[in-house]
């Protein structure tokens, strides 16, 4: 495991963008496992700069998002398609027939989960972005989930949608349940980018990384991939 500490929230995105950017000048048709929330959004912001400025292209990438709400169509303000589109692909060269982000409105739900696996398994992903929760969950593996699982309908913990409510107008609308990549199609991907930021990080991090590894912590499995790298704050880092 490798941890980069950056010493705000600024530098941690610039740091990970650069991790990204290597990836795809390394690699340019590399398959990309990307997160939404607060923390990568810095990080979408500086790879937007550096494709403006001409130093990245995208138009070989393909990536796969690590999940939606289930009810939420694509147009839905709050999808995690949406959030994609606005905060990354409708700024750079990404052809929108490489993307893909599991559809929250299927008509069965899980069906469309088993298809979205197996596109991931066809593909491979080569690098993963990971944010984590306050509860340690990835994508939205919450607690107590089987490190086995795939691709699957998850329920949201109470954490989660509390925590995720900073985003809707009415807490009550935050979705119960998602689609998630599961602890299995996660730690598959050759290379981990574990993204965090900010104090209240801080206790789940070090948990997560040097804690037991236990379901009750979902990101703890993470000490078992053999490329992981950290990027993150002082203040996340701030316990270890
Ligand atoms: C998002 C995702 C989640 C977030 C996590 C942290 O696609 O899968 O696991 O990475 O909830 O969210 P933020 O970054 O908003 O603190």
């Amino acid at each position: 495991m490798r941890i980069i500490s950056a010493k705000d929230y600024q530098q941690m995105s610039r740091h990970s963008a650069n991790v990204v950017s290597a990836q795809v000048i390394l690699k340019p048709d590399s398959v990309i496992g990307l997160a939404t929330g607060s923390t990568p959004m810095g990080m979408y912001t500086q790879l937007i700069k550096w494709y403006q400025k001409g130093d990245l292209d995208f138009s070989n990438v393909v990536t796969f998002n690590l999940d939606e709400y289930v009810g939420l169509g694509k147009e839905d303000e709050h999808s995690y398609y949406n959030f994609m589109l606005k905060n990354f692909f409708d700024h750079i060269n990404i052809k929108k027939e490489n993307v893909h982000i599991p559809s929250g409105i299927a008509d069965d739900i899980d069906l469309e989960c088993s298809e979205y696996e197996r596109k991931i398994k066809s593909y491979g992903i080569d690098f993963q972005v990971l944010g984590i929760g306050h509860n340690g969950h990835i994508g939205f593996n919450e607690p107590y989930t089987h490190f086995g699982r795939d691709t699957r309908k998850v329920e949201l913990a109470e954490l989660t949608i509390l925590a995720n409510s900073r985003f809707f107008e009415n807490p009550n609308d935050v979705p119960t349940h998602a689609i998630s990549m599961g602890m299995r199609t996660i730690m598959q991907a050759k290379k981990i980018l574990l993204l965090a930021s900010g104090k209240h990080k801080a206790s789940v991090l070090k948990q997560a990384l040097y804690g037991k590894i236990d379901p009750i912590v979902p990101a703890s499995i993470l000490q078992l991939h053999t490329d992981i790298t950290v990027v993150a704050d002082m203040d996340a880092l701030s316990e270890i």
